[in-house]
């Protein structure tokens, strides 16, 4: 791609005040890209206090959220709670909530309903494990979570899809810049025939520093979801990756 980059980071459980302030800290010293729209996504505990401190133009992301306004729904968060704290965005359907939380397509798309009607943008997140991949069934798995998610999207200019292969996440396993667009520019073709859309398409798993320019350079990589190396100084040169 050629326009903003999208870049996300993904703190996923990993955050202390210390943490947060050490990584606020580089975002704010460092010369961060005007080609870059970035989202940092800390643990819910943290959203109100790191988006207190991060520079203005840096947004903020939940890392999950209910499919609930309120309610008896013990240690769930809702959007409404999000927004209320000052996050506009929300990361759904990480493959280790479908892997280590069981979430399924149909919970994923509720709640991707939920949160774009709560008045947040979501970050959407779909990806073949690795034996889906052997058996050649990466369209086939990829195709069938963005279709649950596309079924329950009301406005896609509020809607970021990410690719993250599972076997390419915190593996330090980086899906090549060829296996990244391949699946890319199948999934643009796919949302555009079935739902008549263009949407931002984003790429994680072991992005770095190092891997970030030649990724930035496929025609249909809109951006990255970082996890790893977004609580590291090379958060930077990602988000610089296409300057
Ligand atoms: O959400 C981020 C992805 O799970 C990628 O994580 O960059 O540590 O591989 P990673």
């Amino acid at each position: 791609g050629t326009g903003k980059l999208f870049v996300g980071g993904n703190w996923k459980m990993n955050c202390s005040k210390k943490q947060a302030e050490e990584v606020i800290g580089f975002l704010k010293s460092g010369k961060l890209s005007d080609n870059a729209e970035i989202v940092v996504s800390p643990p819910a505990p943290y959203l109100e206090y790191v988006k207190a401190r991060l520079p203005a133009n840096v947004g903020i992301a939940a890392q999950n959220c209910y499919k609930e306004e309120k309610g008896a729904f013990t240690g769930e968060i809702s959007p409404a709670m999000i927004k209320d704290v000052g996050a506009e965005w929300v990361i759904l359907g990480h493959s280790e909530r479908r892997a280590i939380f069981h979430e399924d397509d149909a919970l994923i798309g509720q709640k991707v309903k939920h949160a774009l009607s709560a008045g947040l943008k979501v970050i959407a997140c779909i990806g073949e494990t690795l034996q889906e991949r052997e058996a050649n069934k990466t369209e086939e798995v990829v195709f069938r979570q963005m279709k649950a998610i596309g079924d329950n999207i009301s406005d896609w200019d509020k809607v970021v899809v990410a690719y993250e292969p599972v076997w390419a996440i915190g593996t330090g396993k980086t899906a090549t810049p060829e296996q990244a667009q391949e699946v890319h520019v199948k999934l643009r073709a796919f949302i555009k025939s079935n739902f008549q859309k263009d949407v931002r398409i984003i790429y994680g798993g072991s992005v770095t520093g190092k891997n970030a320019k030649e990724l930035a350079s496929q025609r249909d990589v809109d951006g990255f979801l970082v996890g790893g190396a977004s609580l590291k100084q090379e958060f930077v040169d990602i988000i610089n990756a296409r300057q």
